[in-house]
Parts: C-alpha cells; sequence; structure tokens
C-alpha cells in the first residue's frame, strides 16, 4: 500500500515534469505551480446579464465573439453577483473582500469628493504588490482621485483611466446618452437652459480627465479614442511584464457599457443624431468592448497564458433609465417590482441589479466548455486571487469574500451558503443588508426599484415578514412564497438567523472604516483652473 502511494507520487511528480506537486486528502495529485500566476481582471460597467451571448444560448447573437470564445475555452459562472448594485461600493467591495459596511464605501464618490476608499482600508494590489507583483490598472477608479486615495497610492505601479464614471464631466464631442450631453464649449447659458430643460443627466462643469499616474493626461479626454488607448497600454502592459519576468496584476475596468457610449459607428452615423430606440448604437459598443478583450486575450496567450487568469465580469447590472442605451436583464426581470413601476436592475437588489456575465479563463487549469452554478461574489476575487498567489489577507480584519479556488480549478459546487446584497439606495440606507440569498432562496426585507427607461419609479416598501422567492423556479421574482408554509418558515428563520449573526459580526470586527464623503469645489480634478471646463492648453 504504501509503496503503491510512494509509486502513485513520484508518477505525479514526473508527470508534473516543471511544476511542484502535492497530493491532497483525497489522494489526486495537485499542481502547485512554482510560477505565480499573472492575473487579468477585466470589469465592465453597467453591464446587463443578457449582453453576453453565451448567457444566451439559444439565441443567434453575435456581438461578444471574443467573450464567447473565452467562455468555450474556459469557464462561465452562472450565479455570480457584483457585490453592489452601483459603482463605487462594487468596486470596494471587490479590492477589499469586504461588505461596505466593513469597508465604509456604501454609495458614490462625486467628481468633488474629497476622500475615498478608506486609507485603512488594504487592498487587493496592495498585498499583490508587497508580495513582488508588478500591479497595473486601466480604466474607471471611482475611489477617490486625491492624494493618497488615486490607484498608485492604493497599491498600483501604474495607471491610466479616468477617476470616476465617464459621464460625471464634458466632453468635446460627447457620445451617445440619454439625455444627451452637450460639448464641453456650449456657452453657460445655453448649458444652463439646456440643463434645465433635460433636468439631469450631464454634469459639465469639470471637463473629463484622464489620469496617468498621479497626472492629468488630458482634459477633457476624447471618449473616441479611449478604447484604443485602453488597449494598447494593455496589449504594452502584458508584453512588458513578460519581458521582465515579473508576475502582474492587470485590473480593467472598462469604461464600457456605461453611458456615454462611443463606439465606431458607419461613417453617416454622426455623433449627436439622436437614434431611434433599435439598439445598433449599443451593439456596436458591445463588440467594441468585445473587441478589446479579444486584444488583452490574445496578448496573453502569446505570451505567458498557461500562467494566466483573466477574469471577466461587472460591476452591476444595467442603467435601465438609459433606455436603448442600457444592457438587458435576460430572464432576470423582478416582475414584482416592475409591475409595481419602476425598474429593477442596476441600483437595486432585484438579480438584474447584481447577477453579472462572468467568464473566467486559464488554459491547462481551468477546465475549457463549463459552467458553474455556484453562488459566487465580486468580493470573492480578493481571496481567490491571494490564494492562488499563496498569499494570506492580513489577520486582523474579517473578511466576506471566499476561496472559490476549487469551484474554479475542479468544479465544486459549493459557494456562499449566504450572500448579502447591500441597498443602494433605491431602498433603504445605503450599505444595509436587507437582502439575503440562501441556496436557491431569495429573500427581502425591503424593496425599491430605481427609474425604469421613461422615469417611472415605483415606492419603497419594508417587509416584515419578509417576501421570499425561489429563484430556481422563478428567477423572474414574480410571485413570492405564502408565508406561513414550513418552506417559507424554514428559509425566514435561517436567513434572520445569519442577518443577526453577521450584523453582530460587522459589530464587533475591530477593523471596521468609515468613508468620509464630504465634497469641495477644490477637490475636483482640474488641469487649469484659469480655462474653461479646466481644459489642458494644447501643448505647441
Ligand atoms: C507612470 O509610472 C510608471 C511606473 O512608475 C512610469 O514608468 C511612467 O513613466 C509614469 N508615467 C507618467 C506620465 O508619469
Ligand atoms: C486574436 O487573435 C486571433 C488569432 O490570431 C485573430 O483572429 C483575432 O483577430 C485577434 N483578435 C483581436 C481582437 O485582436
Ligand atoms: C461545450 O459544451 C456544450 C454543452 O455541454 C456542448 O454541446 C459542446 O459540444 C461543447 N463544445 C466543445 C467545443 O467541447
Amino acid at each position: 500500500m504504501a509503496e503503491a502511494l510512494t509509486l502513485f507520487v513520484l508518477s505525479g511528480m514526473l508527470l508534473c515534469g516543471l511544476l511542484l506537486c502535492t497530493v491532497s486528502q483525497h489522494g489526486a495529485s495537485v499542481e502547485k505551480p512554482r510560477k505565480r500566476p499573472n492575473f487579468i481582471i477585466i470589469l465592465a460597467d453597467d453591464i446587463g446579464w443578457d449582453d453576453l451571448d453565451a448567457n444566451k444560448p439559444g439565441e443567434k447573437a453575435n456581438n461578444t465573439p471574443n467573450l464567447n470564445l473565452m467562455a468555450k475555452q474556459g469557464l462561465r459562472l452562472t450565479d455570480f453577483h457584483s457585490p453592489a448594485s452601483t459603482c463605487s461600493p462594487s468596486r470596494a467591495a471587490i479590492l477589499t473582500g469586504r461588505y461596505g459596511l466593513r469597508n465604509g464605501v456604501t454609495h458614490n464618490f462625486a467628481v468633488d469628493s474629497v476622500a475615498g476608499l478608506p486609507l485603512s482600508e488594504v487592498t487587493l494590489p496592495q498585498l499583490l504588490q508587497t508580495a513582488g507583483y508588478y500591479t497595473a490598472m486601466i480604466g474607471k477608479w471611482h475611489l477617490g482621485h486625491n492624494g493618497p486615495y488615486s490607484p498608485t497610492n492604493r497599491g498600483f505601479d501604474y495607471y491610466l483611466g479616468i477617476p470616476y464614471s465617464n459621464d460625471m464631466g464634458c466632453t468635446d464631442t460627447p457620445g451617445y446618452n440619454l439625455p444627451q450631453c452637450i460639448p464641453c464649449d456650449e456657452d453657460e447659458t445655453q448649458v444652463f437652459r439646456l440643463k434645465r430643460s433635460l433636468h439631469e443627466g450631464c454634469y459639465s462643469k469639470v471637463g473629463l480627465p484622464l489620469i496617468e499616474n498621479i497626472s492629468i493626461a488630458e482634459q477633457p479626454l476624447d471618449l473616441w479614442t479611449l478604447t484604443e488607448r485602453y488597449r494598447s497600454t494593455a496589449v504594452r502592459i502584458i508584453h512588458t511584464a513578460r519581458e521582465q519576468g515579473q508576475p502582474y496584476l492587470l485590473y480593467i475596468a472598462l469604461a464600457h457599457m456605461h453611458v456615454p457610449l462611443a463606439p465606431p459607428l458607419p461613417p453617416h452615423a454622426s455623433s449627436t443624431t439622436h437614434h431611434p430606440d433599435d439598439g445598433r448604437v449599443y451593439a456596436a459598443s458591445l463588440r467594441e468592448m468585445d473587441n478589446l478583450v479579444g486584444a488583452v486575450k490574445n496578448a496573453s496567450d502569446v505570451t505567458d497564458k498557461d500562467h494566466t487568469l483573466i477574469w471577466f465580469t461587472g460591476d452591476n447590472g444595467p442603467w435601465e433609465q438609459k433606455c436603448q442605451y442600457a444592457g438587458g436583464v435576460g430572464p432576470f426581470k423582478g416582475t414584482w417590482q416592475t409591475s409595481r413601476g419602476g425598474g429593477s436592475a442596476k441600483q437595486t437588489t432585484w438579480e438584474g441589479g447584481h447577477r453579472v456575465p462572468t467568464v473566467l479563463y486559464w488554459p491547462g487549469r481551468i477546465p475549457a466548455n463549463t459552467t458553474n452554478s455556484a453562488l459566487l461574489s465580486g468580493m470573492d476575487i480578493f481571496p481567490t486571487l491571494l490564494s492562488l498567489a499563496g498569499i494570506t489577507p492580513p489577520p486582523d480584519r474579517r473578511y466576506d469574500g471566499i476561496d472559490a479556488t476549487n469551484i474554479l480549478l475542479y468544479g465544486e459546487q459549493t459557494g456562499h451558503e449566504f450572500l448579502f446584497h447591500p441597498n443602494s439606495g433605491a431602498a433603504g440606507s445605503f450599505g444595509d443588508l436587507q437582502t439575503v440569498r440562501r441556496g436557491k432562496h431569495k429573500a427581502f426585507y425591503i424593496t425599491g426599484s430605481a427609474k425604469a427607461c421613461g422615469g417611472a419609479t415605483g415606492r419603497q416598501q419594508l417587509h416584515d415578514p419578509p417576501l421570499i422567492f425561489d429563484l430556481e423556479h422563478d428567477n423572474a421574482e414574480e410571485t413570492p412564497l405564502e408565508a406561513g408554509t414550513p418552506e417559507y418558515q424554514a428559509v425566514a428563520e435561517s436567513i434572520a438567523r445569519k442577518r443577526e449573526e453577521l450584523l453582530w459580526d460587522i459589530a464587533t470586527d475591530r477593523s471596521v472604516s468609515t468613508a468620509d464623503y464630504s465634497t469641495d469645489q477644490s477637490a475636483a480634478p482640474c488641469c487649469d483652473l484659469r480655462q474653461a471646463v479646466c481644459r489642458c492648453r494644447k501643448l505647441g
């Protein structure tokens, strides 16, 4: 017996060749690469479940061929949730592995926010950087842009991107938005008149800046060349990292699919023409995003693909009030809510708000052409990548993400036993954990809607006892279980108990942070105060 085992171990070691192999408790040979893996996280903005073709195999859509290929060569997660239903909280939770009630980020930062993700929080790039990784970020940060809060002070060696959302500043040639934004140069009275007539939509005072490391590289930036800049920078980073032989983290937080959209379109289509509701602009923008993903995958494929994990996901669901410029929720319609008025995607805890398309790719490590329906969250990226890199997170704080390594690499099915979806303002106080998943059940202690296309909203409502849906039979969240049935009782009791436990756990966590959400005009990024819209003067 012992001999057989030794032989098995030896043959396993021979089989693994250059890899260091160990034997797991099941006796299976588990490869532990001596080389630490590279990580590429691609986070799409406001992407809908339905935007990924691979999520709707019956249909003929062909907007995401590169992502479809990645899914075919990798893993598609079908019950993966953004940690929140709006930008800043979702991003903070991804980078810290903690709920907003712990990391302090419970709603979005503004153009003139003084601070950002609390400095007491430890970030994923920081831990990887300390462990010898090269860390680079491209794209939308939205976790504070001043001094110590900027990406290069939170763990990134390099940064190129927009400090917040791509609609939080004017540009000279606006992209597609609803209401349509006006160019930076329009005079004040016209801006005022237009803004009043449109009620809301565009932030026009400060030109949208492009930041490199800690400096403003361009203000206002050119939305129409941004994708190409991101693409070439990403490809350069991947190649340079390869040449230097250093493991790397590349976090690409795309401007896609957040409005304004600025996709390449046939020449006759002008940027300011208001298009009919034919989805053409959105589809072109999806293809542009997918092409960028393809370029990143290609660069990884020709450099170090056996040691590179690519993790594509979204920060929250689609922004429904943007109508034809918003993505789709697919089957996750949130019918209980929409039948009472209002939208059920971004800014809500209905499935459309946080169930996001997610594809992972790691040739040779993640089995190809697989799907997994384990209940997972963007908060799991933090512990999973650290585990794959052999890094133990600091023990002085509590984490909410789980290490999903065995789900990704070995097809295990067990994800979160409970997963909480934080309120995002559409209902209740920011960050509160009043929607809970357990298995196929989902309980709401509070419901609320975001604005639908057309502007309608539903009323916020408290539920005691909670509304409980069975997502397996009712993924549209249409008809709640009847209260008082044994099934309902069992779920309600376990969820209530777990919620109490979690709130107690957070209350006794000595490393809970509080974000400073104060604003000051001088905190807005400004290239030149003397120029209108803070415009950077052209050199030469
Ligand atoms: C940004 O930082 C990187 C890495 O430190 C450096 O190579 C690059 O020159 C910097 N770029 C700018 C514009 O400062
Ligand atoms: C990626 O590489 C494949 C194969 O070489 C090529 O056909 C494809 O056009 C490339 N895609 C992108 C987006 O660069
Ligand atoms: C991928 O999986 C699907 C569904 O299991 C199967 O129909 C298809 O043939 C597979 N494709 C490849 C290339 O293995």
